[in-house]
């Protein structure tokens, strides 16, 4: 039996009960891992709530480390022992051990230590794909970064100051404004406090961004397209805010024959091959010190309500993990 957090229903954080489940053999293809860390992540609020519907009762969690302790019929490339780690699909990493698809694991290399993977996996791989796939950023390219002290955020800084790319982040107080700078942006925008649709027209001279990323949504969306210079791409990455409601194509013809794209992790990492190559990126960049996953919470798992209580009244800041 191990310890997990399973819901019988959408709700609020208290809808997440901690409960003991058995778990079975791994089936063919798969593997029982224990996790050393968890990652906490936005996407699973839009789980609890039912924003994005699964099904019921279920299991929570995306992303997780640990070490492989059986393996199913099948599986040749992991083995009992192997140090992994994953950020996606199945849900069910918020438990102590689990079971899942050898083909979402990937081995950890040395220098990276549970609690730094279980934090960037799915924070990392997203910034992975989105500055290199979703717009092919290169040096001197000028972006919108909203919510750039959250832990896809702060990642995000670090990764443009890699590329050469100025980053200019979008956040909601001073403190996590001076968190941002701190990480690589070159200019922090409260929000609360300036619009940020004309700071970030003054920051640029009047032409406007290359790209804007935008996980915010529905509070942020149209602001964002007037932050874009003509064919620009917005890039609409999450919903913190709430989902973006219906808007006319003609919003962006008008805007300057504006791109727009709403990507997902899932979809990117979908072949084995993409899987591989982005995490050898992002296992690059963070065994090399360019990018420092920074850990600011850490909760036991027991206590993952306060979690997302913290997470969603926008209390945390970089990444947070879960303590099985
Ligand atoms: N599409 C993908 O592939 C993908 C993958 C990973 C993550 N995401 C998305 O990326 C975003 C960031 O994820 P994360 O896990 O790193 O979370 P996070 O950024 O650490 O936390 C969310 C932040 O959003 C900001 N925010 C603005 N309006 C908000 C509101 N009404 N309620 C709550 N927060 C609000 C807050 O920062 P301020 O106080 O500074 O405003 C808050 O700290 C999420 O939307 C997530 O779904 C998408």
């Amino acid at each position: 039996m191990v310890k997990a957090i399973r819901i019988n229903r959408v709700g609020g954080p208290e809808v997440m009960e901690l409960v003991e489940v058995d778990l079975p053999p791994p089936g063919p293809g798969e593997v029982r891992m224990r996790h050393e860390a968890i990652g906490l992540n936005y996407i699973d609020v839009y789980h609890r709530t039912g924003l994005y519907p699964q099904p019921l009762p279920g299991a929570l969690g995306v992303e997780g480390a640990g070490v492989v302790e059986e393996v199913g019929e099948g599986v040749t490339d992991i083995k009992v022992g192997d140090r992994v780690a994953y950020g996606g699909r199945p849900l069910g990493a918020y438990a102590e051990a689990r079971i899942i698809p050898a083909a979402q694991l990937l081995v950890l290399p040395k220098q990276i230590d549970f609690d730094t993977a279980a934090a960037m996996m799915l924070q990392g791989l997203t910034v992975q794909y989105l500055f290199h796939r979703t717009v092919a950023l290169k040096a001197g390219d000028t972006i919108l970064f909203h919510a750039a002290a959250g832990g896809v955020g702060l990642i995000a800084c670090q990764w443009a100051r890699v590329l050469g790319v100025k980053l200019i982040g979008t956040v909601g107080s001073d403190e996590k404004a001076a968190l941002a700078i701190e990480h690589g942006a070159t200019h922090v925008i409260n929000y609360n406090k300036d619009n940020f649709t004309e700071r970030v027209r003054e920051l640029t001279g009047g032409e406007g961004v290359s790209a804007v990323y935008d996980s915010i949504g529905k509070d942020t969306f149209i602001g964002s397209l007037d932050c874009l210079r003509p064919l620009g791409t917005m890039v609409s990455f999450g919903n913190a805010s709430g989902p973006v409601p219906p808007f006319s194509l003609s919003e962006l013809a008008s805007r300057g024959s504006l791109f727009v794209t709403r990507p997902s992790l899932m979809s990117y990492a979908a072949r084995r091959e993409d899987l591989e190559a982005m995490a050898k990126s992002l296992f690059g960049v963070v065994s090399s010190g360019e990018v420092k996953i920074d850990i600011r919470q850490r909760y036991a798992l027991a206590d993952v309500q306060q979690a997302h209580r913290d997470l969603e009244a926008r209390k945390t800041t970089g990444s947070t993990i879960l303590l099985p």
